[in-house]
């Protein structure tokens, strides 16, 4: 990996440089850049927004690893007010939610993280929308996987994610394969050791068109999860190849980041899904943004000085 998105890695880990991020005068106005806002009405402003112009959204409130009962629980609490802010909206159709289990549960507890996402699921299911589990980092992976199985016994909507930097990830997604299955598929955004991702970009890419050309053979609706105009452009080859009509898989890109290709693939009769955070704790999130593109982080460091 490269060493300044391991360093910036790093930084979200951080609790001093946190602080000082948090607080600094300009950070609100490029936070502002990726994420909705703080609350369900933010959230609920820029989905009108976007459901306005054809493409579709997943919300994701924000929060990792916790410690902490009551945020599990206050999680738990916003992810069901959202859900029926969707019905009443009548959003549920174009508007689904994504969760990262390590905010539903406290220390990791897989049980709790079941009942917790068991929860979500049957609210989502009451509204008439899905829920899609993120991939967080590579020692929850079984874990996720484990959860996501298991809820697919009562909700079979349930999205999976794997991440096509890690070395298991063809192997998971020839499991995930099969049809009605809802896969999303990114590259990863974590700092992972060489031992178990690859860590060369070309190969991390490769990976991804074997996973992609899986998920199509294998009949499940895939949820093509990247900004990268290159891979746009092969999966949009692959799913006329494997002879998909549009609407039997999706392409999702994140709130923030080419909003004009997502109108043009949109336009095109492409179904689109952009994935949008809110809530205050949207750090680590942000940190994960920047280390993608070193540019954003000269953007940011401006802004952090500026008032
Ligand atoms: P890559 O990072 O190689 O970027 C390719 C091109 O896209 C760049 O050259 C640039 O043009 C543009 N671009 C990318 N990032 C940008 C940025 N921050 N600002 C501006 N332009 C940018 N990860 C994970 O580990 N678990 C998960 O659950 C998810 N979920 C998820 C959902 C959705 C809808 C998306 C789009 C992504 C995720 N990810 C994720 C993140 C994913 O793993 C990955 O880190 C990012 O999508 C960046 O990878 P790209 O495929 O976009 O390619």
């Amino acid at each position: 990996m490269e060493p300044l998105r391991s360093l910036i890695l790093a930084a979200a880990d951080n609790d001093v440089i946190r602080r000082v991020v948090a607080t600094a005068p300009g950070s609100r106005q490029i936070v502002a850049r990726f994420v909705a806002g703080e609350s369900v009405a933010d959230a609920l402003e820029v989905v009108h927004t976007i459901t306005a112009d054809g493409r579709r959204a997943t919300l994701d409130y924000l929060g990792e690893y916790t410690s902490d009962p009551e945020l599990a629980e206050r999680t738990v609490r916003t992810y069901l007010r959202l859900l029926d802010e969707l019905a009443e909206r009548r959003l549920a159709e174009s508007v689904e939610v994504s969760v990262k289990l390590s905010a539903l549960t406290v220390d990791g507890d897989e049980v709790l993280a079941s009942r917790n996402l068991g929860l979500i699921c049957e609210a989502a299911a009451d509204c008439g929308t899905t829920v899609t589990v993120d991939m967080e980092d590579h020692t929850t992976t079984d874990a996720t996987l484990r959860a996501v199985r298991k809820a697919r016994r009562t909700w079979p909507w349930v999205g999976a994610v794997v991440q096509s930097y890690l070395r298991r990830t063809e192997s998971d997604v020839a499991t995930l394969a099969y049809e009605g299955s809802r896969v999303r598929l990114c590259k990863g955004a974590y700092a992972e050791p060489a031992e178990v991702a690859f860590t060369d970009a070309h190969a991390v890419d490769l990976s991804y068109v074997r996973c992609a050309n899986s998920l199509l053979a294998g009949g499940a609706y895939a949820m093509f999860a990247t900004h990268d105009p290159r891979l746009v452009n092969v999966l949009r080859q692959r799913t006329r190849w494997y002879g998909r009509r549009q609407g039997s898989y999706e392409y999702q890109m994140l709130y923030g980041i080419r909003p004009d290709e997502q109108r043009r693939l949109a336009a095109e009769g492409e179904t689109v899904r952009v994935y949008v955070p809110f809530g205050e704790h949207w750090y680590g999130y942000l940190m994960r943004r920047l280390a993608e593109r070193p540019a954003n982080l000269a953007l940011f460091l401006r802004a952090l000085v500026s008032r």
